[in-house]
């Protein structure tokens, strides 16, 4: 079903007329795995921790952005689960008006710790990243050991309450994508939605032309062996083509971030856990909110901020695969936006 955003002078609009209605929140710049996809080779500096935001802060930018026509609140890491407390940041999330999904993107890890907690505080859908099925490849990829930590994290989501949870699957040719028909064996085993994302270029992260696996060569592989049936978006702004394979559990789909671009329908905002509103995955620039809100800004102040924010998304983010003296990603850095 198709969601309708009513224009309201609050609204964040973009130069393109598209209507921000999705802030992806990052609530620690931190992460527990290491994946050579996610980050540069050399790591990354952590933001102390007097620089990231604190819950009445994140309290007060979620019910302004609210108020400006948000309705969807993602949260994200670094791997969010690390964050302290944050069944009590979901709780303070949820009681505000307008915000009507909050959903969270976690690695699983502590998942099956934290799952009933979070689900009792409110939170009502999650996004779990598992690249492989395989104990030696997730080590190769993350240098932590654990494909069975994740499922298991999955599996007690499910017995907590958890339904239709998503697992993205980066996908590496030459990696694990001879691994497509064991995750849709999975999707059907766990009845979950399982997502192929298509790998895309951030700073020093690896990425290169051999290891792409455009989507619709996945797809076809899927077709050689099975009848699917494309299934409609639920929202224009979806990311991802979905599927199903007829008397299976759970679907599958792709986000073809770099063969099909989605940015045309794109509705998103990411605020870094240090408080910087980034228009953009792909877009260097963010404007810092933090500074102002710790300096005694009015509301007023900082939507005149976030507006400006919204005004400095591009139209689109470069065609990365049209690119042949390679992608300039510098400064981009994936595993501190989260995603
Ligand atoms: P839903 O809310 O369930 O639709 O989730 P989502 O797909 O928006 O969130 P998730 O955190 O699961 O992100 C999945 C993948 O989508 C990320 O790994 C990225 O690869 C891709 N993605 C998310 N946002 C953007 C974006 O703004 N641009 C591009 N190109 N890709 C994005
Ligand atoms: N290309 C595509 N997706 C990526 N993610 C992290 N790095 C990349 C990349 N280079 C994904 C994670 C997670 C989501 C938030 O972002 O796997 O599922």
């Amino acid at each position: 079903m198709e969601t309708r955003h009513p224009p309201t002078p609050e609204a964040i609009v973009d130069r393109f007329g598209r209507r921000l209605v999705y802030l992806r929140l990052s609530v620690t710049d931190r992460c527990n795995l290491q994946c050579a996809y996610c980050r540069p080779a050399e790591g990354v500096a952590h933001v102390d921790r007097e620089e990231i935001l604190r819950f009445e802060e994140i309290d007060r930018l979620a019910r302004l952005f609210a108020g400006m026509g948000v309705t969807k609140v993602r949260l994200t890491g670094g791997e969010p689960l690390l964050r302290r407390r944050l069944p009590e940041l979901v709780r303070r999330l949820t009681a505000i008006p307008g915000i009507r999904s909050l959903p969270m993107t976690t690695n699983g890890i502590l998942l099956e710790e934290s799952a009933r907690p979070l689900r009792e505080a409110g939170l009502e859908r999650l996004n779990v990243s598992l690249d492989t099925l395989r104990e030696d490849r997730f080590e190769a990829i993350t240098r932590s050991s654990g494909p069975g930590r994740v499922l298991r994290g999955i599996e007690e989501a499910q017995r907590a309450g958890f339904q239709q949870i998503k697992v993205n699957v980066v996908l590496i040719r030459g990696f694990n994508d001879d691994e497509v028909f064991d995750f849709l064996a999975y999707a059907d085993a766990r009845d979950v939605n399982v997502r192929f994302i298509e790998f895309m270029p951030f700073e020093g992260n690896g990425w290169s032309r051999e290891q792409f696996l455009p989507y619709r060569e996945a797809l076809e592989r899927i077709t050689a062996r099975f009848a699917v049936e494309p299934l409609p978006r639920e929202h224009s702004s979806d990311p991802a083509l979905e599927f199903r394979v007829p008397k299976q559990r759970g679907r599958f789909g792709f986000i073809a971030s770099l063969s099909e671009s989605f940015c045309a329908a794109c509705t998103r905002l990411r605020l870094s856990a240090d408080g910087r509103l980034r228009p953009c995955l792909h877009q260097e620039t963010s404007v810092d909110l933090k500074g102002p809100l710790r300096s005694g800004a009015t509301d007023a102040d900082l939507a005149r901020l976030i507006r400006g924010a919204a005004h400095l998304k591009q139209e689109a983010h470069p065609d990365y695969l049209a690119d042949l003296a390679g992608p300039q990603v510098s400064g981009i850095t994936m595993t501190t936006i989260g995603g």
